[in-house]
C-alpha cells in the first residue's frame, strides 16, 4: 500500500505529536455542495450513489478538491446495515429514510439474518477499495457505521422520529427483544465495520445519532454497552498501522466518562460540552474530536475565525483533538464558509503544536 503523505488525523488520534490540528466535517459530501447535487442527478437518486463504487467514489472526493482536509470519511449511509438484514431501505425525496418492512415483534427480530459485509454489502467494501485506490495515500479514509440503538430506532419506527415512542415503547415493554435486536446489530456491525478495515478503511466511527436521547440507564444498558461490545470485536491494527475508533454519542456529553471506558481511541463531542472541561473530565484516556456548532457556518467568516479560535484555547495546548462540527454539516450552508472554517483551524492551531 501507497504511505501515507498527510497521517495527522490518525496520529492525533492516538495522541501522537502534530503540527497542526488536523479537520474534517461530518456530511462532508453532501448537498451544500453543488457538484455533489449533480453527481446525485446524474446517479439517479441517493442510493444509486451508494450502491455504485465509481459514484461513492466520486463524491467521496470532492470536499477533497475544495478543501485541504485532513480525512476523507467513506460515502455511504447507516442504514445500509438494516437493508442488507432485510427490510428494503429507500428515500422518499424530502421526506428522509423508510423502510419497507419494520421490526415490531420477537418474532420479527428472531428471523432477522446477520448480514455477510462481502456478500450482503460488498458494494460498500468495493466502495472503500475503490476510494482507497483513487486517494493514493493523500489523506486517510474512515470507515463508518451506526450504533446499534441508532440503526434500531430506524427499524423499529420504520424512519426518522422526533419522540422513538416505538423503540422507547419496545425498550420498556419488552427488553428482551430489544436486546435481541441490539445483540444481532451489534453482532452485524461488528463484520461490518472489519469488512470496511480489511478492505482499507483506516479510521472507523461510530454514529450514535440517538443515545443521547435515552435515559442515563437506559443508555447504560441499550447503547453503551453494545457499542463496547462492538469496540471488543474489532481488528485494531491493519497493514502495520493502528485503526483507531472514534464513539460519537449525540447528546452524550453528560456520559463522558463512562463512553470514554469503553475502549475506543477518541470520542466525538457535539457542541453542548466545553471541549476544554471534556478534555478534564476524560484525561489522557482518549482523544477528542468536535466541537463547533454546525450553525456558525451560517455565520461571517469573522465569526467563524472567532469560534474556530475559541475551541482551539480551550482544548489548549497539545496532540489529541481532531477539529470537526459538533454533527454534520447541513445543506444550506456556503461551501466558502466550510472553506474559511477549515483554513481558520490550520493557521490557527499551529501554536498550540510548538
Ligand atoms: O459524512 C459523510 O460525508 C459521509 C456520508 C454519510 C451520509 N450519511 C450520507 C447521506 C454519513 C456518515 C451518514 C450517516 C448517517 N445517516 C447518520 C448518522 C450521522 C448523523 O447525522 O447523526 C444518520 C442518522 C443517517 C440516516 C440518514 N441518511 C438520514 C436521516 C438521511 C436524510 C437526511 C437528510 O438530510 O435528508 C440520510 C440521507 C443521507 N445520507 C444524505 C447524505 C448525503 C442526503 C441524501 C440526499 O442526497 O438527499
Amino acid at each position: 500500500m501507497t504511505a501515507l503523505k498527510n497521517d495527522r488525523f490518525l496520529r492525533a488520534l492516538l495522541k501522537q505529536p502534530v503540527d497542526v490540528t488536523p479537520v474534517w466535517m461530518m456530511r462532508q459530501a453532501g448537498r451544500y455542495l453543488p457538484e455533489y447535487r449533480a453527481s446525485r442527478a446524474k446517479a439517479g437518486d441517493f442510493m444509486s450513489l451508494c450502491k455504485n463504487p465509481a459514484f461513492a467514489c466520486e463524491v467521496t472526493l470532492q470536499p477533497l478538491e475544495r478543501y485541504p482536509l485532513d480525512a476523507a470519511i467513506l460515502f455511504s449511509d447507516i442504514l445500509t446495515v438494516p437493508d442488507a438484514m432485510g427490510l428494503g431501505l429507500y428515500f422518499e425525496t424530502g421526506e428522509g429514510p423508510r423502510f419497507k418492512k419494520t421490526v415490531s415483534t420477537l418474532a420479527d427480530i428472531e428471523a432477522l439474518p446477520i448480514p455477510d459485509a462481502q456478500q450482503d454489502l460488498g458494494y460498500v467494501m468495493d466502495a472503500v477499495s475503490t476510494i482507497r485506490r483513487e486517494l493514493n495515500g493523500r489523506v486517510p479514509l474512515i470507515g463508518f457505521s451506526g450504533s446499534p440503538w441508532t440503526l434500531a430506532t430506524y427499524m423499529v419506527e420504520g424512519g426518522s422520529s422526533k419522540d422513538f415512542r416505538k423503540s422507547k415503547a419496545m425498550l420498556y415493554d419488552n427488553p428482551q427483544a430489544m436486546h435481541l435486536l441490539l445483540d444481532k446489530l451489534a453482532q452485524s456491525v461488528t463484520a461490518y465495520l472489519n469488512g470496511q478495515i480489511l478492505a482499507g478503511a483506516q479510521a472507523v466511527q461510530i454514529f450514535d445519532s440517538w443515545g443521547g436521547s435515552l435515559s442515563a440507564a437506559a443508555y447504560q444498558e441499550f447503547s453503551l454497552a453494545y457499542m463496547r461490545k462492538i469496540v471488543s470485536g474489532l481488528i485494531r491494527e491493519h497493514d502495520g498501522r493502528k485503526v483507531p475508533v472514534i464513539l460519537f454519542t449525540k447528546g452524550g456529553g453528560l456520559w463522558l466518562e463512562s463512553i470514554a471506558d469503553a475502549g475506543a481511541d477518541a470520542l466525538g463531542l457535539d457542541w453542548t460540552c466545553d471541549i476544554g472541561e471534556a478534555r478534564r473530565r476524560v484525561g489522557s484516556k482518549v482523544a477528542l474530536q468536535g466541537n463547533m456548532d454546525p450553525t456558525v457556518l451560517y455565520a461571517n467568516p469573522q465569526a467563524i475565525r472567532q469560534e474556530v479560535s475559541n475551541i482551539l484555547a480551550s482544548y489548549g495546548s497539545g496532540t489529541g483533538h481532531v477539529f470537526n462540527l459538533g454533527h454534520g454539516i447541513t445543506p444550506e450552508v456556503d461551501p466558502a464558509n466550510a472553506g474559511v472554517f477549515i483554513e481558520a483551524v490550520h493557521e490557527m492551531s499551529a501554536k498550540y503544536h510548538q
